[in-house]
């Protein structure tokens, strides 16, 4: 593999800055991706903080008829549930952008992990390499789906596997380590002083799932200041 570079770290004031940030970084990515390759594959990534993100960029000028929409990860739940990372998605994003049916790929959680998770692989086959791939900071220093001591940290080979959450929906689908390590970008977006500690652990090099990401490509964490309180100088400031 390339070289693995150093994260970006981006402070910003509050988490409502950060989404305007991020949903401008993304519009970014997705007109290089657009230029340089007629296409911009775009991960969402699930929980509650991308949720006001989603929502900026449902706002950004984003040519969506060149997007495709993947998930980083998905609780076997029904798509209607709302613990689903994909409502979640539709209800910012996905409802408010032309997209047609055939551009965004969700992941069949209600299948089943085993099953949704082999389902997902075959659908990524036609995307060898993602463009951006968003993540958040769990508070045990998990993202996607890839919790501390879990199997699926040490999968080499697929890009998407099942694995198992502390915490309920308990039954995940997530992609793997060598799928977003080989994206071109990969930006974790993390707000909130309950985040602060992890952060500043997982940017000082500790072996938490969060610290594995680390695309040949760039990475970027971009946070509030409250979550960057640990960090030390607080990073670059925008
Ligand atoms: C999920 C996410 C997970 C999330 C972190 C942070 O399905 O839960 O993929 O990795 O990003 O748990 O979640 P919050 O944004 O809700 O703090």
């Amino acid at each position: 593999m390339g070289d693995r570079v150093s994260p970006t770290l981006l402070v910003h004031e509050d988490a409502d800055s950060v989404a305007r940030r991020a949903a401008g970084l993304v519009l970014r990515a997705s007109m290089r991706a657009a230029d340089e390759r007629g296409e911009f594959c775009l991960v969402l990534s699930g929980g509650s903080t991308p949720q006001r993100l989603l929502t900026r960029l449902s706002d950004e000028p984003v040519e969506w008829p060149r997007v495709q929409v993947f998930f980083g990860d998905e609780r076997c739940v029904e798509p209607d549930d709302p613990a689903s990372n994909y409502r979640m998605a539709r209800e910012a994003l996905l409802d408010r952008v032309p997209l047609r049916e055939d551009q965004v790929h969700r992941i069949r959680g209600e299948e089943g992990p085993e099953r949704a998770a082999t389902l997902y692989e075959e659908e990524l086959a036609a995307w060898p390499r993602l463009d951006m791939v968003l993540l958040g900071l769990g508070g045990d220093g998990h993202t996607a789906s890839l919790f501390p001591g879990g199997p699926e940290l040490d999968e080499a080979r697929r890009r998407v596997v099942a694995s198992r959450s502390p915490a309920p929906p308990r039954e995940r689908v997530t992609l793997t380590l060598p799928a977003i390590n080989a994206s071109r970008e990969a930006m974790f977006v993390v707000t909130g002083e309950t985040k602060a500690a992890r952060v500043a652990e997982v940017l000082a090099g500790s072996d938490l799932p969060a610290g594995r990401v680390r695309p040949t490509g760039r990475l970027v964490w971009l946070v509030d200041r409250a979550a960057a309180k640990h960090v030390p100088g607080e990073g670059r400031l925008p």
